[in-house]
């Protein structure tokens, strides 16, 4: 198939360019690289350039005869997202409805989107099912749920198909140790940790340890980031079948903040120094995903089902890239 990924020079769209040209698709990527690398693309076809660019992205559906978009270009900051919300409707809601407007242009009728867990804001019941209420407690998460709505009614007026996958917390590098997470500046737990390992900061700062959970410290659901693209996969097979998907994508286990400092310092081998500070805002206690519907449509599950083994092919890609991609350019 003929497949245009948008922001396929990040962090997941590159795991997922690297899954889809192994599975024998033809993929072209956009991506202005405001947060992706070059060096990230490690197939297909990478086309610098702003998908809020109409023109661009009408003449690239149509050159490449584009039968599917998958869509991974956003900003995903929770706190940035308080601090700078224009940030998030601009690159978040009017580019992905400039895109929509340029498929439904051009008849391109299937799309994967990355939406997130932030769309369930505060959940009252964890672990978190697709029917839990969508109530974003921040711009970022609101910003997606516009867009899944959005999906919706694309599809019912103009026949889009969509899979809108809500990712809990991405995590890990590819097996090969070549590609894997770069953000500048930094704000993911498990690459903090892992800079603490290599000597690159003093300690980790743990945001609070008075939350309502068994050892004080948040929890998340971590889930590799090849299992993630794996589902994405899946789901762009059953697109084909016409039916629209809204799939929780996590593995169903929680850990907390203090539980992946002690699997880093496992894997490492490092003492790793932490430190107590303030709750950040718009932190949720615990997000955990239950991903039955995910394992049951798609007929999936996530083969990396520890933080030990997530986090040891994140220390190998972080090991190896000290700076991230500039390590390579040097
Ligand atoms: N944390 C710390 N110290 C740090 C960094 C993080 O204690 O220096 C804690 C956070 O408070 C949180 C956990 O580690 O409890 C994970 O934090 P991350 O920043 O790694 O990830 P988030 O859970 O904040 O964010 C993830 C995705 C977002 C998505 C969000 C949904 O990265 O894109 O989940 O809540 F929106």
């Amino acid at each position: 198939m003929n497949i245009l990924v948008i922001g396929g020079a990040g962090y997941i769209g590159s795991h997922m360019v690297r899954q889809l040209d192994r599975a024998g698709h033809n993929v072209v990527i956009l991506d202005n690289l405001s947060t992706g690398f070059s060096e990230a693309v490690t197939a297909g076809q990478l086309i610098v350039g702003d998908m809020q660019d109409r023109a661009l992205v009408q003449r690239i559906l149509g050159d490449h005869q584009i039968e599917s978009v998958m869509h991974f270009a956003a900003c995903a900051l929770v706190g940035e997202s308080v601090i700078e919300p224009a940030k998030y409707y601009q690159n978040n809601v009017l580019a992905t409805l400039e895109l929509l407007e340029a498929m439904r242009y051009c008849s391109v009728k299937k799309i994967v989107f990355s939406s997130t867990c932030a769309t369930y804001g505060q959940p009252q019941i964890v672990p978190i099912t697709e029917n839990e209420k969508q109530e974003p407690v921040n711009p970022y998460g609101f910003t997606k749920l516009v867009i899944e709505r959005a999906l919706e009614d694309y599809s019912l007026a103009y026949g889009l198909n969509f899979a809108a996958l809500r990712y809990f917390n991405a995590a890990g590098a590819s097996p090969e140790g070549d590609i894997g997470e770069d953000h500048q500046p930094e704000s993911h737990l498990i690459p903090i940790v892992l800079q603490v390992a290599l000597g690159q900061r003093e300690n980790i700062t743990i945001f609070g340890d008075d939350w309502e959970t068994p050892d004080g410290t948040c929890v998340r659901d971590y889930i590799h980031v090849d299992d993630l693209c794996t589902a994405h996969l899946l789901a762009l097979e059953r697109l084909e079948t016409g039916d629209n998907l809204k799939l929780n994508l996590g593995t169903g286990n929680g850990y907390s903040v203090r539980q992946i400092i002690e699997s880093c310092r496992e894997v490492t081998d490092c003492d790793i120094a932490e430190v107590v500070g303030e709750r950040r805002p718009g932190d949720p206690p615990k997000l955990i995903a239950d991903p039955s519907l995910a394992n049951n449509s798609l007929d999936w599950a996530p083969k990396y089902q520890s933080p030990k083994a997530i986090i040891e092919t994140a220390w190998a890609w972080h090991k190896t890239h000290p700076n991230g991609y500039e390590s390579d350019s040097k």
